[in-house]
């Protein structure tokens, strides 16, 4: 019987230290040993969004404590670990380099295996944990800092058909939340003062809905929440404004995901599974979760979305993708470098900046 693998992985890519423990199951789904975050946001609550010097200098200060609870909660020493996977990227490379560093003298030391992760595959893959899932499937990878529909086909083959031609739906939820003065992140804020608000109350644009296949594009949108901002003085206006924009939201993705869905179809005609997995900061949200889960039903795919403490940033999903990327013999070379852009699909156009044409 094959032996079943478990690996250390280490994430640090933005503001959450983390370290977990993975082991395979032989259904080829994964037992979570541990998986210890540790999160910065009260530091960086005060500036709205993430600083990179002091994230660096908070993983700096966390990530021994982290690695070695991780060993400790999962009950392994380094002896018993087949191999050590960290995030290259994509990501902020001051922050990067702090776990990818120790993972790779971790792994020299102790002369393991060592796997560089793309960040976006540990996401696409994180779903595997729970689930067993064959593929192809459908992946809309929604955070703060990605947003984009993509067709997994296998380990290391993805094939990018819609992304965000200007800010990331979590970024989106961050920067109105910002403007309606809640705190960061604000995806989880716009969810909770929603739920007080009327979403039926204000009309707000949903760009480049019938145009760009299933791209995405919500400056606009955050534009329009900024003027409209001016223009509230009372607590239910501001509710209502979140549940407006948390709707307008909701609609574009559904849109964009009916779009997404029909080229799945025509890529991948006769399979009978379509699994559609949901992943990222903003799958944690209950109200995206409920309209991407109908339609799911009523267009025949099956949604799969991980459990809340794998939706947003970890390194359960680290040590998963460092499992799989060995098992199909995918090795990092070392020395390798950290990467702050670094695409699943490399043959995807780059859709941001000027000069774009739709
Ligand atoms: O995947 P993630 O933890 O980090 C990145 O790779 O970016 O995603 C963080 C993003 C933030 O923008 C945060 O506001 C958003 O996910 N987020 C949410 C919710 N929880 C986190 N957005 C909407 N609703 C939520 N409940
Ligand atoms: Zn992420």
């Amino acid at each position: 019987m094959k032996k079943k693998l478990t690996f250390l992985g280490i994430e640090t890519s933005c503001d959450e230290t983390a370290a977990s423990v993975v082991q395979e199951n032989p259904d080829g789904t994964a037992k979570v040993l541990s998986n210890v975050i540790s999160s910065q946001i009260k530091e960086h609550e005060k500036f709205g969004g993430v600083v990179p010097e002091i994230a660096a200098r908070s993983h700096a200060e966390n990530i021994d404590f982290i690695v070695g609870k991780a060993l400790n909660d999962g009950k392994k020493d380094l002896k018993d670990i087949d191999g050590i996977a960290a995030t290259a990227g994509p990501g902020l490379i001051v922050c990067l380099n702090v776990g990818y560093n120790l993972a790779k003298s971790l792994a020299a030391f102790s002369k393991k295996p060592f796997l560089s992760i793309n960040h976006l595959e540990g996401h696409a893959l994180s779903p595997g944990i729970e689930n067993k899932i064959s593929f192809p499937y459908l992946v809309l990878l929604v955070s703060g800092g990605h947003s984009q529909y993509l067709i997994a086909k296998d380990v290391n083959d993805y094939k990018q058909i819609g992304t965000t031609i200007d800010d990331a739906v979590g970024e989106a939820f961050d920067k109105t939340a910002k403007i309606l003065g809640l705190a960061y992140p604000g995806g989880p804020e716009i969810e909770r003062i929603a739920k007080l608000g009327d979403k039926y109350t204000y009309d707000l644009p949903e760009p480049i809905i019938n145009r760009a296949g299933c791209n995405l594009s919500l400056a606009g949108l955050k534009t329009a929440v900024l003027r409209k901002s001016k223009e509230i003085s009372s607590s239910k206006e501001k509710y209502n404004l979140a549940a407006s924009f948390q709707e307008t939201i909701n609609k574009i993705l559904l849109k964009k995901t009916r779009v997404a869905m029909k080229e799945f179809r025509e890529e991948t005609q006769n399979i009978s599974q379509r699994p559609f997995v949901i992943v990222g900061g903003v799958a944690a949200n209950n109200s995206i979760r409920k309209n991407l889960k109908d339609l799911s039903k009523k267009t025949n795919f099956k949604p799969v979305f991980p459990s809340k403490e794998f939706c947003g940033d970890n390194a359960a999903m680290i040590a998963w993708a460092g499992i799989q990327r060995y098992n199909k013999k995918l090795f990092s070379k070392i020395p390798d470098n950290v990467k702050s852009r670094w695409p699943l699909d490399l043959d995807a156009p780059f859709l941001k900046g000027p000069g774009l044409k739709l």
